[in-house]
């Protein structure tokens, strides 16, 4: 995995903090002898729903999966049209054409680079089912607008929290203003089961049809009848194997229980870079808006080509040959082949996401990241910009 590797002797854009908690926690599940779909998923799920002040939580196998899932229980199909942002990963589109649905893209803001809410009311059509947010990065959306437009109109809101867990909005979590709430456990992600996600409700039968979509819409899973439960089961609908293993939901357990540490520790980080980059001229650091925190899943910059010398894409080469692991998040969803060739957008079509794309720059950021580090980072963009200068 590229983001992952490691800069020999260099500064990798990620690098996953595994202690030796998360060890003994994979070795008691092993030994347990229940590898899937037994109470460790269940303690999980549990102890996320508390962590993130929701009802229901049911764990998966990826947010992928959480948010197929979440299409699912709305009842999303074909002829449906659902609003997502144009600046994303690809998995928030992809949900709802994995359920014969369009998804329908939105702008987003200038200064968050999340969904912008007029854009979301421009959108709207009579074949709108549901809108997919996304807290771009780890900082929560405008859900105080998001919900009233959602509200208005009669829509469900998703949230596709891959970034963040913890962050919060008017004192409350991301993941958990909406209907549903999709998170992600990949390796880069706040914490990390390897692979894995979690979908949240506080709608008891929505949380219904999630968990049994997620074991193949059997009416009985392998837990149900290890607890004596008759063989017999039925097969309510076409479900999924979605299921997080055992070992997956221990490692998670115990990275939930750093969640404080793993959240302040990026804060910390991100706050560094913000007050080494300030004096730096064509640099725009993160916008953080007053009302809500920001986790820090990504550190993203904006290079000003005109004021800082270089372009974006000629920083990246500078930085990447001083052994910086850096990434771009994300080329809006309109420019790239699949979407273009399915719903036909025009470049043009999403002109704030066109013009910060070229722009944005994700910095390494991660909670083990050290200050030496962060400094090393910001003195190169510092020698790339005095080296424009000539
Ligand atoms: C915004 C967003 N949504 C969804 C996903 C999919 O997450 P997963 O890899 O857990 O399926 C990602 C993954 O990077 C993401 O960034």
């Amino acid at each position: 995995m590229s983001c992952l590797a490691k800069v020999k002797d260099g500064i990798p854009f990620f690098d996953p903090w595994i202690n030796e908690a998360d060890k003994a926690a994979v070795c008691g599940a092993f030994e347990s002898r229940w590898l899937t779909g037994g109470p460790k998923a269940v303690e999980f799920e549990k102890l996320f729903a508390e962590s993130v002040g929701s009802k229901y939580a049911v764990c998966v196998n990826s947010c992928t999966a959480a948010l197929h899932l979440a299409m699912r229980s709305l009842g999303i199909g074909p002829g449906d049209e659902v609003i997502v942002p144009v600046l994303t990963f690809a998995a928030t589109a992809n949900a709802p054409i994995f359920c014969g649905a369009r998804p329908v893209f939105a702008d987003i803001d200038e200064k968050t680079y999340n969904i912008a809410p007029q854009s979301i009311v421009d959108k709207i059509s009579k074949k709108t089912k549901a809108i997919i947010v996304v807290h771009y990065g780890g900082q929560p959306c405008d859900m105080k607008e998001i919900m009233n437009i959602a509200e208005d109109y009669d829509l469900p809101v998703v949230e596709d929290s891959a970034h963040t867990v913890g962050a919060t909005y008017l004192g409350r979590n991301a993941g958990t203003m909406g209907v549903i709430g999709c998170f992600s456990f990949y390796p880069t992600k706040i914490i990390t089961t390897l692979e894995g996600g979690m979908f949240v409700t506080n709608d008891e039968a929505i949380g219904k049809i999630a968990k049994n979509l997620r074991e193949h819409g059997m009416s009985k899973n392998a837990a149900d009848r290890e607890r004596g439960a008759a063989w017999y089961y039925d097969v309510m609908d076409l479900g999924y194997n979605y299921r997080l293993t055992e070992v997956q939901a221990a490692i998670g357990i115990s990275q939930l229980k750093r969640l404080d540490d793993i959240n302040r520790m990026r804060v910390n980080a991100a706050n560094k870079y913000t007050e080494l980059l300030r004096e730096v001229d064509g640099i725009i650091t993160p916008f953080e808006a007053k009302d809500r925190t920001h986790a820090y899943h990504l550190y993203v910059i904006r290079v000003l080509e005109k004021e800082f010398g270089i372009s974006r894409d000629k920083l990246f080469v500078e930085l990447s040959n001083k052994k910086i692991g850096l990434s771009v998040h994300y080329t809006p969803l309109h420019l790239l082949t699949y979407y273009r060739n399915l719903l036909h957008y025009n470049v043009g079509d999403f002109p704030v996401a066109e013009k910060i794309y070229p722009e944005i720059l994700s910095l390494p950021i991660f909670p083990t990241i050290t200050e030496a580090q962060i400094a090393e980072v910001v003195n190169q963009i510092k020698v790339a910009k005095k080296i424009s200068q000539g």
